[in-house]
This record gives C-alpha cells, sequence and structure tokens, in this order.
C-alpha cells in the first residue's frame, strides 16, 4: 500500500491522517497515511529514510517547513516564492519534489467563503512563514492593495520588496493603518499565546470579513475580538487546513477529493459543530 506521512515536532494532535484517510476513502485511493516526530535536528535522516523505505509522499509541518525546503531534489515555483516546502511528493523518476500548498489553501477557503478578492483592499497581519506563503496566491487575485502589518515593520518591509514585483503591495505600522479593509488576514502567531495583534478596533466594521489562520475549538482570541467590534463574517484556520491537504492529495494522486463533507466530519471531531 502506498505511504503517506506527516513530519512534525509536535505532531501527535495534527488532523492530517484524519483528513487524508477521509480523502482516500472518497476518492477510493488505497493509501495509509501516518504521523513522524522525529528530533528536531533529526529530521533529515527521517525524511531520506523514509523515502527509502518506500514512502511516495510527505507533508511537512513546524517546524521543518524551512528546512524540508532545502534537503528536497526540486521546488515548484510556489514553494520557491514561500520559502518553504508543506508537500513532499517522489516523482516516477526518483526525484523528490517539493511544493507548498498552504496559500492555494487560504485562497480556496476564502473562495468557499464567498470572499471577492479582486479589486479588494487587503490588510494581512504579521510577516512571518505564514504571511510569506500567502502572498503570492493572494496577489495572483488581484486585489486593488495587499498592505502588510507587523510588529516588527522591516520585516514586513521586506516581505513586500521581496512581493513587490506580483502586485500591490505596501506596507504600514500597526498604528498607521487606516481603513476601510475588505479582508483582513490574522497570519500572527498571537493566538497561540492567547494574544491579540495591536489593530485599532476602529478599523472593524459590520462588512467586513476576519479571516484567522488559526483554530481552535472555540473562537481564537482574534475573532472574538472582532465579532465584540461588530464583524459578521469571521473565518478560522480550520477551512484552510482541509484545503491545502487537499492540494496536497491532488499533487500525490492526480485526483482532486471535495473538501465540504471532510471539513464537516473534521469539525465534529473536534466537536466544534
Ligand atoms: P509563522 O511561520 O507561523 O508565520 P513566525 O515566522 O514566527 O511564524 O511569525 C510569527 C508572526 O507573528 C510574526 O509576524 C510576529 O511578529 P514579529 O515579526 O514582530 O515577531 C507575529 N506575532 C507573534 N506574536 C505577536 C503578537 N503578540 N502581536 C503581534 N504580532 C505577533
Amino acid at each position: 500500500m502506498d505511504r503517506y506521512l506527516v513530519f512534525g515536532h509536535p505532531v501527535r494532535h495534527s488532523k492530517s491522517p484524519f483528513i487524508h484517510t477521509l480523502f482516500a476513502r472518497q476518492t477510493q485511493q488505497e493509501l495509509e497515511y501516518g504521523l513522524a516526530e522525529p528530533a528536531i535536528d533529526e529530521f533529515a535522516h527521517a525524511l531520506r529514510t523514509f523515502f527509502d523505505q518506500g514512502g511516495k509522499g510527505c507533508n511537512v509541518t513546524v517546524p521543518f517547513k524551512e528546512q524540508a525546503f532545502t534537503l528536497v531534489d526540486r521546488l515548484s515555483p510556489r514553494a520557491k516564492r514561500a520559502g518553504a516546502v508543506n508537500t513532499i511528493k517522489l516523482t516516477d523518476d526518483g526525484v523528490l519534489l517539493g511544493d507548498n500548498t498552504d496559500g492555494a489553501g487560504l485562497v480556496a477557503d476564502l473562495k468557499s467563503h464567498g470572499v471577492t478578492l479582486a479589486d479588494s483592499r487587503i490588510l494581512l497581519l504579521g510577516a512571518g512563514g505564514a504571511a510569506r506563503g500567502a502572498l503570492a496566491p493572494l496577489l495572483a487575485e488581484l486585489p486593488s492593495e495587499l498592505l502588510i502589518a507587523n510588529r516588527t515593520y522591516t520585516k514586513a518591509q521586506q516581505l513586500a520588496a521581496e512581493f513587490h514585483d506580483l502586485g500591490p503591495v505596501t506596507t504600514q505600522t500597526y498604528e498607521q493603518l487606516a481603513g476601510p479593509f475588505d479582508l483582513v488576514i490574522n497570519s500572527t502567531s498571537a493566538s497561540l499565546q492567547g494574544a491579540l495583534p495591536p489593530l485599532a478596533p476602529a478599523l472593524i466594521h459590520t462588512d467586513i470579513a476576519i479571516y484567522d489562520m488559526m483554530y481552535g475549538a472555540s473562537d481564537t482570541a482574534f475573532i472574538s475580538w472582532a465579532k465584540q467590534h461588530g464583524a459578521r463574517q469571521t473565518m478560522d484556520g480550520l477551512g484552510m487546513l482541509v484545503e491545502q491537504a487537499a492540494e496536497a492529495f491532488t499533487v500525490w494522486r492526480g485526483i482532486r477529493p471535495g473538501t465540504k463533507q471532510v471539513l464537516r466530519e473534521l469539525k465534529r471531531n473536534l466537536g466544534v459543530i
């Protein structure tokens, strides 16, 4: 049976085996999907061993995505842009192909929620790896402006300069921000500490769409905060998780699974519905 897995540390709570097992059942693909949690300095060795022993492909999550970028034989254009790899496929000619499906997953999830990206004014909070992965796919949707705000302002400036050739990317400090924005995407890890990016409540209005790349069994700190200040459309990163997985599955198997039912089952599994 074809073998896949996700590498991460920690990875025990990963929902990827659940999602890919449902995709496989739905598309009638024979495969098994597991977990691997190598020590931080053992990842390169564990990756090589997995493929030497017949593995067909893997996902890579925190903290190994940047390392995976340096370990594959070939990079897809979107992985090159993202500077990180979350999906690896062993091709028929024995090449380890590194890809990145995170940004495509974000855009697919936004679209599935009916969010219009073309001609919209987007505010992206954060300038770390998650923001970097999102930029090219967001700019490909032709927003009128994509503004990056980050606590460490120089990182926002560096990121904007890197993606400048792809579209209208600008930067501002949190204090400088002036709305109205159509969509705010929180790519910061603030929610992990239950903290909030320092955004002025006045930027939230009833017609704004709020997206937090994080997710949990209950609202993230950022989503609760946005709701409190009047946002009606709020989305968390669970849909992005399923969509990036669907994209990875498509890369591996050449068949695209449906995501709606799988997302519903995942929510049930997490106790969200
Ligand atoms: P990831 O790969 O998940 O993006 P990262 O590269 O560590 O993780 O980036 C985390 C991002 O969240 C950064 O933009 C960070 O801001 P700094 O560049 O100033 O460190 C942002 N971040 C984390 N905690 C934050 C907080 N409490 N408020 C605002 N931004 C925060």
